[in-house]
């Protein structure tokens, strides 16, 4: 790869660049954030969630003793609960550490959750140094400059990508550093684009380009095709008691850990099945009714969904015989648990039918 592109690259960043709420610091707690929010989520979905979490958790013992319930509200919809169990620990790991926020790549990476982009993003555009982050975006566009025949996804690409990126940086100041990183971020997010013509007539580096010389750039990059995803079949009961739904925390280790979500069982039920479980788990039905179905893709599994609610005879506690499912009102739903974006089709279903069962069914026989 040559390195004439990197002059004119850092020039069109200049007055290219979006004007984006992390781009207005260098804290490093902040770009963290930042970061490891926009990994996997879109920059428009990332906005309102970052400024959001940054005020309610300013800085790393903020983070560091913040209630796990807290945090996942903090999160709800943006998916990928992990990233936030790690921020989590990795912000405990720098208190017990003393508090210091790590400045290099290599103390970056000893942190929960970090690994080679996020560490040098934050090394870069944080503390100025000249470590390259090259995240599936950076890749394409370092695909396409050097017409990269091979998959992009195979050992040891991404390494290369790195040395030479690093080499490209010798010699940049430390602003610089940080403004190549987000440059070739933003190149690779605004001009360079995936999925069919990328836009290089608006291209700082199309002069370097090898793909485009060969006119090969849209079909660049190579990867392998993702693995079949695993469909996984579930009912999903909206169980109501009165204006109450029922909920109940999953389990501590898997999809999804430890948040909430409304009872839901493998397979499709019938009606007849549905009522069966509801009455097992000691609950009196009163009346069912389809509730839509729904899609979910996970990065391994695919949920096909169908719901039922389920109206059922008041209980005393709000509590279920088993004592796992919790019977809460809607809004106290919305403020205190958190209920992953895979089940808001029943949410969003729960919202338009707040009103009691029998009312709704008035004048339809
Ligand atoms: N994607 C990953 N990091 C980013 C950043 N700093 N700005 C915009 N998009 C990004």
């Amino acid at each position: 790869m040559q390195d004439a592109f990197v002059k004119p690259l850092l020039e069109w960043y200049q007055t290219a660049k979006r004007d984006l709420p992390w781009r207005h610091t260098k804290d490093p707690y902040s770009i963290w954030i930042s970061e490891i929010m926009l990994q996997q989520t879109r920059v428009e979905a990332v906005k309102g969630y970052y400024t959001r979490f940054l005020a309610a958790l300013p800085d790393v013992r903020a983070l560091a003793g913040c209630p796990e319930d807290v945090l996942m509200k903090l999160w709800e919809g943006l998916g990928y609960y992990s990233r936030a169990r790690n921020l989590k620990r990795a912000a405990g790991q720098i208190i017990a550490d003393g508090g210091h926020f790590p400045e290099t790549r290599e103390e970056l990476l000893k942190l929960k959750g970090i690994g080679p982009y996020t560490a040098g993003a934050i090394a870069a555009i944080a503390f100025g140094q000249p470590t390259p982050a090259v995240d599936g975006n950076v890749l394409r566009v370092y695909a396409r400059m050097n017409a990269m025949k091979e998959n992009v996804l195979a050992p040891g690409v991404r390494k290369r990508a790195e040395e030479e990126l690093g080499r490209a940086m010798q010699g940049l100041t430390a602003s610089e550093n940080g403004d190549f990183v987000q440059a070739m971020i933003e190149l690779g997010a605004i001009v360079c684009v995936p999925n069919g013509e990328p836009l290089c007539g608006r291209c700082p580096a199309a002069d370097d380009c090898e793909a485009l010389r060969l006119g090969i750039q849209a079909e660049l990059p190579l990867r392998k095709k993702d693995t079949k995803r695993r469909i996984e079949k579930l009912t999903v009961l909206l169980v109501r008691d009165g204006s109450r739904t029922a909920i109940r925390r999953r389990a501590e280790k898997g999809l999804l850990a430890g948040l909430f979500e409304f009872p839901n069982v493998p397979g499709y039920l019938d009606r007849e099945a549905a009522v069966r479980y509801i009455e097992e788990q000691g609950i009196e039905v009163l009346r069912i009714r389809e509730a839509g179905e729904a899609k979910h893709l996970f990065s391994h599994v695919e949920w096909h969904m169908s719901g039922y609610e389920i109206r059922v005879a008041p209980l005393d506690e709000g509590i279920s015989e088993s004592g796992q499912w919790l019977f809460v009102e809607n809004d106290e739903i919305e403020k205190r648990f958190a209920i992953p974006s895979a089940f808001s089709t029943y949410a969003d279903y729960l919202a338009l039918h707040t009103a009691p069962f029998a009312q709704n069914c008035k004048g339809k026989g």
